[in-house]
């Protein structure tokens, strides 16, 4: 009778090359990159098998997280990093800080609530809300953040082309929409197009209980009326950010004229160590 011949185990080049195969398969991008640092480790640390998969694992799933983070806050809009650790509490003594750190639990998202922060230029209510905005980026929370004029200029660039419908459609899908500077810029209205009153109208009211909406302004809610061209629809966005909005205003000084201050007073001090120098 014939002997069956036992088949012969693979070399350890084979079997680095099947295993690489199964990390690309699984795109397992970061460790397939890394290989050979995660077996050169297994080799000095000779963890046990929970522990080496753990690890190998662990790195992994933390690059893809970081990814994901990185290419929600690409795709949000928001453009400058700001925290609310960087944040100088001390400077704006009027703002409830008890309030905000609550606020950057994001829970008013989960309960569908707008938020409205209002207050004199530079008193922060943007660096709060882009704050927020990356914390929900963070936390997995679908995040779109826009300044009320390009808003604008994106639907009303939506009616010339046809992709009006389309657009605001996308602009209502975020589970929190920060709508930032109501009241900066100069809104653009042409010919027939329909008022910034309406358009913000359609928006807010195809979220307004459905999901968040948060928003800033630097001018009085009376004045919306006439910076946005319509007092009537104006009311209609009003009445329902009154509605379900939690409201903040910021009275307070500007950040912006602190900064101001401080540079001048540093330019003042190495003007006159110059001139004690010289003489
Ligand atoms: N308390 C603060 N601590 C640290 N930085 C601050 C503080 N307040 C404001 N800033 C900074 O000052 C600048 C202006 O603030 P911000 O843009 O938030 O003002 P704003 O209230 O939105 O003003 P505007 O109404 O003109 O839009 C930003 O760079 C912001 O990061
Ligand atoms: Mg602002």
């Amino acid at each position: 009778m014939p002997r069956r011949r036992t088949p012969r185990p693979p070399s350890d080049d084979e079997l680095l090359e099947r295993l690489r195969g199964h990390l690309r398969f699984l795109g397992l991008t970061l460790t397939l990159a890394e290989l050979e640092e995660r077996l050169a480790w297994a080799t000095r640390e000779r963890p046990g098998t929970t522990a080496l998969l753990e690890h190998i694992l662990g790195i992994e799933a933390a690059h893809k997280l970081e990814t994901r983070v990185e290419r929600r806050i690409r795709t949000s809009g928001l453009i400058e990093s700001k925290t609310l650790e960087g944040f100088d509490w001390d400077f704006q003594p009027g703002l409830d800080k008890d309030l905000i750190l609550e606020l950057a639990r994001l829970d008013f998202v989960q309960r569908r609530e707008d938020l409205v922060i209002t207050g004199d230029s530079g008193t922060g209510k943007s660096h709060i809300l882009k704050a927020l905005g990356l914390r929900a980026c963070r936390l997995g929370v679908r995040m779109r953040y826009a300044r009320c004029v390009d808003l604008l200029d994106d639907l009303h660039a939506g009616l010339a082309d046809g992709t009006y419908a389309r657009r605001l459609k996308a602009w209502a899908r975020p589970e929190l929409l920060i709508i930032d500077d109501v009241g900066l810029g100069q809104v653009k209205k042409q010919g027939d197009e329909p008022t910034a009153a309406h358009t913000l109208y359609n928006l807010v009211d195809r979220r307004h209980g459905r999901v968040s909406t948060a928003i800033t302004s630097n001018i009085l809610l009376s004045e919306w009326g006439s910076y946005l061209g319509d007092a009537t629809l104006t009311a209609a966005i009003l009445d329902r950010l009154a509605m379900h909005a939690l409201r903040i205003d910021i009275d307070g000084p500007s950040y912006r004229q602190k900064v101001a201050e401080d540079r001048a007073a540093e330019r003042k001090t190495r003007r006159r160590r110059s001139r004690a120098k010289k003489s």
